[in-house]
């Protein structure tokens, strides 16, 4: 098998409950050995997608093949092959995590000997040699996660689907998470949603921005950086004593600015925020043009536009909310 077979492919999927429509023709691909992140904001359509990926619902339309399958022909072939981590992991609080472990196997089909391997492989895995005997119930959420990956990943399958596996986790917790499925990533296929473009740039070569149940963005972090980002400049301005309406259309026609807004500022000063292409930099044109118009610059600093702001950038303008 090559290294870049492709392990899902999704075209044209389309699900709707009733008069919702989840997900609007939403087609993307993933292949062996890839981590994609699958962003979006509450109710993008990512927890159904997953869902359809690992043959829980049906897709109201489209196709989609997962490891070689189609999800209508081979369901059971499908879920043998593949490992999900759902929204709400289902954990048994009353169980010790040995038993569950165990339990997950039995569900499986699998043999005691089979068994024993499979949960001495995920608890060294999934660093839970410390609390295999405890009772879930007592699991820190970041334990509690571990283990449901644990469970995702005890049948050793190809390709992993993890619907949000660091929500609700502390920062040192998310960075052990994150690790972990860095490390997973490079034996398995892996899809992961998540509201964080930073998680992205953590843990996934690409991601899929899905708003709406539509695709709005697919890339490499850099890659979106490079199509969607650019630079940002803060110009402080003493306010001049003739005026100030000239100023933003003096920054406009400087080449490589695309955008000049007024934000507030002191009394005295005025502040601009100026949209700019990335790869150039035109502080010494802003420069240049304060000192013909004679006013006084105070400030002027330079900035990427990071992934976040490009994500709301994608998902806000539309929905007019913000994201968690
Ligand atoms: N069983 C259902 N019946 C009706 N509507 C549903 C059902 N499941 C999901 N939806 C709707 O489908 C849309 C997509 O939901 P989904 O759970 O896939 O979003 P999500 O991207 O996972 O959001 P979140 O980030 O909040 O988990 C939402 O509008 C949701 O209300
Ligand atoms: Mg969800």
């Amino acid at each position: 098998m090559s290294s870049n077979e492709l392990m899902i492919e999704v075209k044209d999927l389309t699900k709707s409950y009733g008069p919702i429509r989840a997900l609007d023709g939403v087609s993307f691909e993933v292949r062996r050995g890839e981590v994609l992140g699958f962003l979006g904001p509450n109710g993008a359509g990512k927890t159904t997608t997953m869902k359809i990926l690992t043959c829980f619902i049906a897709p109201t339309e489209g196709q989609v093949i997962v490891g070689g399958m189609d999800i209508y022909k081979n369901p059971l072939e499908i879920r043998r092959n593949v490992g999900y981590l759902p929204e709400n992991a289902p954990l048994y609080p009353d169980m010790l995590v040995t038993e569950y472990l165990d339990f997950v196997g039995v569900i499986r089909g699998m043999s005691r000997a089979d068994r024993k391997a499979a949960a001495d492989r995920v608890i060294e895995q999934c660093g839970l040699d410390e609390v295999v005997y405890q009772e879930i119930r007592t699991l820190s959420k970041g334990y509690r996660q571990r283990a449901g990956l644990a469970q995702a990943m005890f049948h050793n399958p190809q390709i992993l689907i993890l619907d949000e596996p660091t929500s609700g986790l502390d920062p040192n917790q998310i960075a052990e998470i994150r690790g972990l499925i860095k490390g997973i990533g490079k034996e398995h296929t892996v899809i992961l949603s998540t509201h964080h473009l930073a998680e992205v740039q953590a843990t996934a070569g690409r991601v899929v921005i899905i708003n709406k149940g539509k695709r709005v963005a697919d890339g490499t972090p850099r890659e979106l950086e490079r199509q969607r980002g650019g630079a940002l400049y803060e110009v402080v301005l003493r306010r001049p004593a003739d005026g100030t309406d000239e100023i933003p259309a003096v920054f406009e026609r400087i080449d490589g600015v695309d955008a000049v807004e007024k934000v507030e500022g002191a009394d005295d000063e005025l502040v601009f925020a100026v949209t700019g292409h990335a790869d150039k930099d035109v502080r010494s044109d802003i420069f240049g043009a304060v000192v013909d118009k004679g006013w006084v610059l105070l400030g002027l600093v330079r900035r990427q536009v990071d992934l976040e702001e490009i994500f709301r950038s994608l998902t806000v303008a539309e929905t007019g909310k913000g994201v968690e």
